[in-house]
């Protein structure tokens, strides 16, 4: 039995409180501490954890705390200086996303945890969920054919943030998702978008990535619609996949549907098209909150010192593509160049265990809790049958 980690939770305002209780849940991880400026959100913390010490500055985390790791939910624009005081001080750092407020920040961050062989990841939690990796082996494997376009819908009343924009907030998780599932990053983007009810930030964004082979993926993002959507339509050229991440059950669809154009053609009135309608089919989907398997990781990746599937790159690639969206915001919609890798680290796979080994300096033992890092074994890969009706 190895000890288990000790680990802090900085902001405990919406979402950080998911992490604490996720983190509490898991047996190799000892919550320690949380942090919050507000002390009427720890004062509620630890009234459901009275086990956990509760401070209000930052400070208290890093100084004679005997932490392992920090994790960080906070504001945006606190990421950064809170990260790297974390690096700084010999953490493993969890950054929520966006993990910062630009690149040069994020790429410092990437840095700092380098040189230091310290544990930087970024909370790309969709990339956790079994019904995104469930797509990724569907359209890996072949089944729906070359990737024409995915549209995804991210829509709710609220929760407006006051240092980002809707794209900011919402998009990093379609982002996320589309570059997996696209295998590589995109070429370009376009954004559009208006600021209705805070001036200058805008709550309603269309955003559009191209990728090469013109396949291509817009993001829609709102503050500003009645109903809770969270929906991505995968356009294949043989199938198509709808993604309902609000349904209880069922939350993927194949459809078996398609158009044709004919091969050949001698006259207009020869020409057709012929559009195919099959069956509809929903794989099964393993019930697991992808936070859970997200903090899992976290902890798998310090202990047997690979790098996360979601690493500070993976952050920092996200955050340009932020960045391009603003100036594309600014340029009235005109696309913006990224010169990303084209093929990055997004086809890897990223079902558990498959953990990818770091590139940087190795941990050192000390902070691997005395356990030497193990090579992570590669989960077996089921085939996804799907009926087929024939026209
Ligand atoms: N992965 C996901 O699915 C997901 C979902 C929602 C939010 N988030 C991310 O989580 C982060 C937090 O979002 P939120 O909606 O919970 O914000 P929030 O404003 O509700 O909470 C942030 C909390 O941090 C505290 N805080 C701010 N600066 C601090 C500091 N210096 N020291 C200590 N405490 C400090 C605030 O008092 C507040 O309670 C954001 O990065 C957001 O994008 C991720």
């Amino acid at each position: 039995m190895t000890k288990p980690l000790k680990l802090g939770v900085v902001g405990c305002g919406y979402w950080g409180p998911n992490l604490v209780r996720n983190f509490r849940s898991l047996p190799d991880c000892n919550l320690k501490m949380i942090c919050d400026l507000n002390e009427a959100r720890l004062k509620h913390l630890k009234s459901v954890y009275p086990g956990v010490q509760g401070v209000t500055q930052f400070h208290h985390m890093l100084n004679g705390a005997d932490l392992d790791a920090l994790v960080i939910a906070t504001a945006v624009d606190t990421h950064y200086p809170l990260a790297k005081a974390s690096l700084l001080a010999g953490r493993h750092t969890f950054i929520e996303k966006p993990m910062a407020s630009s690149s040069a920040q994020c790429q410092e961050l990437v840095d700092v945890a380098r040189e230091r062989g310290l544990v930087l990841m970024t909370g790309h939690t969709f990339l956790y969920s079994p019904a995104v990796r469930k797509i990724k082996e569907i359209v890996d494997h072949g089944d729906i054919g070359e990737i024409r376009y995915i549209c995804a819908r991210r829509l709710n009343l609220g929760l407006y943030q006051k240092d980002i924009n809707v794209a900011w907030d919402l998009a990093p998780h379609d982002i996320s998702i589309v570059q997996y599932i696209m295998g590589e990053a995109p070429l370009s983007v376009n954004c559009s978008g208006s600021a209705h009810v805070t001036p200058g930030v805008e709550d309603v964004t269309m955003m559009c990535l191209t990728f090469s082979k013109e396949r291509s993926a817009i993001i829609h993002s709102s503050w500003l619609d009645p109903r809770k959507v969270r929906e991505m339509t995968i356009v294949g050229s043989k199938r198509m996949i709808v993604y309902d991440d609000v349904a209880p059950l069922e939350k993927i669809r194949i459809f078996d549907a398609r158009v044709e154009r004919p091969p050949h053609y001698d006259t207009f009135a020869e020409f057709q098209y012929a559009y195919h309608y099959g069956d509809v089919y929903s794989p099964y989907i393993k019930q697991e909150e992808p936070l859970k398997a997200e903090c899992q990781h976290f902890l798998d990746c310090i202990r047997r010192g690979g790098a996360p599937l979601t690493d500070g790159h993976q952050g920092l690639e996200l955050v340009r593509i932020l960045e391009a969206s603003s100036a594309s915001l600014n340029k009235g919609g005109a696309p913006v160049a990224l010169g990303l890798h084209k093929n990055g680290d997004h086809g890897r796979s990223l079902l558990a265990g498959s953990v990818r080994r770091a590139t940087g300096p190795k941990i050192p033992a000390a902070k691997l809790n005395g356990r030497k890092p193990s090579a992570p074994a590669d989960p077996p890969r089921t085939a996804i049958k799907i009926r087929v009706t024939q026209p």
